[in-house]
């Protein structure tokens, strides 16, 4: 998809400008013909020659280069490209480019491209949630520019938050969904992630360890695949994705409120998230005081089964759901794919490290109904989420 494509890589002034080299390679290996400009911070973190080397072409730095210029200047580095990806991505040169500000070589290419553009944000966590911050991406989203969200993580000032340069494997998904394939394009996904809460009272709830990354990277995935999705999202720490509709529930019974009502206008409905199986009998309507007792029941009630209901009522509907499971997994998950009725389960060993719950990297297998079984080596979520896409459009009837 890249092959012959003029990539021009922005690198801005972050810890994380080491990380654009790795992805520098895989751009050149896809086939690329990338370009890079440094800014001058970016320089203070990485020497130019790395990328040089890398990209083969001479690395930009200065606006005002007479033999640059004469060569491939600013301005043909704006036309030539069919993509301008920035990354790492700071704040300061989303603002800039947000308040129409071309003060140096990059901001000036940003400026006067019409290139396709993406940014990849890396900053510190109170950065990335400044309202001024949010205000500018949300202006640049306005007007076309693509970006994909920074990880979650421990950044290099110290903080535990969102704000890390994502997988240069990811960022570089990022790059080929936007020149890629919309094979998925007419077809709508009803995609589950996260955990649900299911209160006690008004300030305690039972719930799991799910992040909502693999769900969250299902929906961008397809969305990015040309599908309409609706994603339905348990309570988690997840931007909303660009593109897709997103319905935010807490407990079980709304999220099996918010999925029955969007399934009949699925055709593909992948079920991500962790719902408890279980809610208490009563809610405390006030803070429930723990008096002198030395122990304290909880009744629970079962809530509804919404994948089991879902295979009840299939239609011409893909139903795919995903088996959290500590042991016995082929066995568990194959009875799962049985009982619901399901075109495919994928199956996790959250025991296993590397895969389940919260990290940014799944071990999964799928399981088909015709019996077959497809094991996965440890991927990112963006990857397990592609790799699964194809599964599953592989699935929808011939036009
Ligand atoms: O969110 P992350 O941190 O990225 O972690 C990813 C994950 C571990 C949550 C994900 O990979 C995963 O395994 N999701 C399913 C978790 C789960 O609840 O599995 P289960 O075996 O309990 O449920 C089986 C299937 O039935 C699931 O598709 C679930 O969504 C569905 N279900 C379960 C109970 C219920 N009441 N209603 C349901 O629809």
């Amino acid at each position: 998809m890249l092959q012959g494509k003029c990539v021009v890589l922005g690198v801005t002034g972050g810890i994380a400008a080491y990380k654009a080299a790795e992805l520098l390679r895989l751009l050149v290996k896809a086939g690329a013909e990338v370009h890079v400009i440094m800014t001058s911070s970016a320089q203070e973190f990485v020497a130019p020659l790395t990328f040089q080397t890398l990209s083969g072409n001479p690395v930009h730095t200065e606006l005002f280069n007479i033999i640059q210029e004469q060569e491939i200047g600013h301005i043909s580095l704006a036309d030539r490209a069919d993509l301008l990806l920035v990354a790492p991505a700071t704040a300061n040169l989303i603002g800039k480019v947000a308040n129409g500000i071309a003060d140096d070589l990059l901001t000036t290419t940003l400026m006067a491209t019409k290139a396709k553009v993406l940014f990849a944000p890396a900053m510190n966590s109170n950065m990335w949630e400044n309202p001024l911050y949010r205000k500018n991406q949300e202006t640049l989203e306005a007007h076309g520019y693509h970006f994909i969200a920074p990880a979650y993580g421990e950044l290099a000032c110290g903080w535990q938050g969102q704000g890390k340069l994502p997988d240069p494997q990811d960022i570089f998904l990022a790059v080929q969904a936007l020149f890629g394939k919309q094979d998925l394009a007419g077809k709508t996904f009803l995609v589950t992630a996260g955990p649900t809460r299911e209160e006690i009272d008004p300030v305690r709830f039972l719930s799991n360890y799910s992040s909502g990354k693999m769900g969250y990277a299902i929906a961008v995935a397809a969305s990015n695949r040309g599908a309409r999705v609706v994603l339905v999202s348990g309570p988690v720490n997840l931007p909303e994705p660009h593109g897709v509709e997103t319905i935010q529930v807490a407990s079980a019974m709304e999220m099996h409120q918010a999925v029955m009502a969007e399934a009949e206008h699925a055709d593909i409905i992948i079920k991500a998230a962790a719902v408890a199986d279980f809610r208490p009998t009563t809610r405390g309507e006030q803070k429930i005081k723990k008096g002198s007792s030395e122990t304290m029941m909880v009744e629970l009630q079962r809530n509804p089964d919404i994948l089991a209901e879902l295979g009840e009522n299939k239609g011409s509907r893909i139903l795919i759901g995903f088996a959290a499971e500590t042991e016995e997994l082929l066995n568990n998950a194959r009875e799962k794919l049985t009982k619901k009725n399901l075109d495919m389960i994928v199956a996790n060993d959250v025991t296993q490290e590397g895969a389940g719950f919260d990290g940014d990297t799944n071990i999964v297998r799928f399981l088909s109904a015709d019996g077959s079984v497809e094991e996965l080596p440890e991927m990112s979520k963006a990857r397990v989420a592609e790799t699964l896409l194809d599964r599953a459009s592989a699935l929808l009837p011939k036009a």
